[in-house]
């Protein structure tokens, strides 16, 4: 009982202290909708699809996430990025791509939700989508009715083709029309971090894109897009501004689509549990591997995602091409990671002072990736970390 209401008392501290975090916004303030307390979970067509996509895709796709063990594992939300959408009627209501969804959005939605999940399509504040089809700037309202008769549970809003528009009122009429609706559908803004969205948008979206595009690799820019560690690099010092209903967005999840080692999405997905960030899997699940399946359904790694203090983690210490990151938990256990940026394994060490614990204080260490259990460590813990790799452990002060 004692525990409980320790627990309940931070998670309140935790969303007293960020509450004027939104109440200083000069534009007006909306209550939280309720949803995504912890960050959301699912799969989305983009990463590996792009605009090559059509209803048995997705229906073999939710089929997938049930039979691989996903769905178990916690993930929840079938996602249609760009592409879906045809032209709209005479009524100016949106309507798929008749050629690709002849079935129509109703009976997709209907099928992912008879697999027991939720489903989610994908559209932009501006007059076109990123792949220019029909955006829904001026028909914000019309598009969230619309979305809602289709049974959707979760909007992507990107910023392509939005003109001088601005952010912060943009995402807040579509926030507002999908409110209206009645329906509850998590709100994902798509604004790549331009506008700053962390200082403005919780309880405008449930989700926001701290960055433009992830690619596949571990480092390196490609036009508009960015490998995985640079990603990491540009979400320190975001921590603070996420919590319960509010997350930063990071952009989905590389696992398995082959541009990187196992080390390398690992990291990735150490990474984006550490950050609070959505685990929306971006490969082609019916044709996944053991090793890429084993990643992304590692359940103390997703426990740690999924912590229901919903404190992000953040870097704590730079050495180097090492880091460590720290992420504290509802039941008072530090998640850690240690980061090897290098091309050579190092021994890299974690002392207990740099977690707020006493120089010689003694905790159990769980390592998520290995299972190994080392009871009673004074003071601190090194342990050998791959290149460009981590190891990711929990700490629980004895
Ligand atoms: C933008 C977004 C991506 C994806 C594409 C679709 O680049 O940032 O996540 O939705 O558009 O065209």
């Amino acid at each position: 009982m004692l525990r409980i209401f320790t627990q309940l008392t931070a998670l309140l501290a935790v969303l007293m202290i960020q509450g004027p975090l939104w109440a200083e916004d000069a534009l007006p303030i909306r209550a939280s909708n309720g949803l995504a307390l912890t960050p959301p979970m699912g799969w989305n067509t983009w990463n590996k699809f792009q605009c090559n996509i059509n209803e048995q895709l997705i229906r073999n796709m939710a089929d997938a996430l049930v039979t691989s063990g996903m769905k178990a594992a916690g993930y929840q939300y079938v996602l249609i990025d760009d592409c879906w959408q045809g032209a709209r009627d005479a009524h100016g209501d949106i309507q798929p791509d008749p050629k690709r969804f002849p079935s129509g959005m109703k009976a997709l939605g209907d099928y992912v939700h008879g697999r027991g999940l939720k489903f989610g399509v994908y559209s932009d504040a501006g007059v076109m989508t990123c792949a220019k089809r029909a955006g829904s700037q001026g028909h914000e309202y019309q598009d969230a009715a619309q979305y809602a008769a289709w049974g959707v549970d979760y909007l992507k809003y990107d910023w392509c083709y939005t003109g001088k528009r601005n952010a912060q009122e943009a995402y807040g009429v579509m926030a507002d029309a999908l409110r209206a609706t009645g329906r509850p559908i998590v709100f994902s803004m798509c604004e790549w971090g331009t506008a700053k969205p962390w200082l403005w948008a919780r309880n405008t979206g449930n989700l926001w894109r701290t960055t433009e595009d992830i690619r596949d690799n571990w480092d390196g820019k490609e036009r508009w897009m960015h490998g995985v560690i640079d990603i990491v690099d540009m979400n320190v010092g975001l921590a603070k501004y996420a919590g319960p209903g509010g997350w930063n967005d990071p952009d989905m999840l590389e696992i398995g689509n082959g541009g990187m080692n196992d080390n390398e999405y690992r990291a990735q997905f150490s990474f984006w549990a550490m950050l609070a960030a959505p685990l929306i899997a971006g490969n082609d699940l019916a044709h996944m591997d053991e090793k890429t399946a084993a990643i992304l359904t590692n359940a103390d790694v997703i426990a740690v995602n999924q912590d229901a203090l919903g404190r992000a983690g953040d870097r704590i210490a730079k050495m180097g091409e090492g880091e460590i990151w720290a992420r504290p938990l509802l039941d008072g256990r530090s998640a850690v990671i240690l980061l090897n940026r290098s091309t050579a394994a190092v021994t890299m060490t974690v002392n207990w002072a740099q977690l707020g614990l006493a120089e010689d204080a003694n905790a159990d260490v769980f390592d998520l990736w290995s299972k190994k259990l080392s009871k009673s460590v004074k003071t601190r813990f090194s342990a050998e970390v791959q290149p460009h790799g981590v190891v990711m452990i929990t700490v629980q002060p004895r």
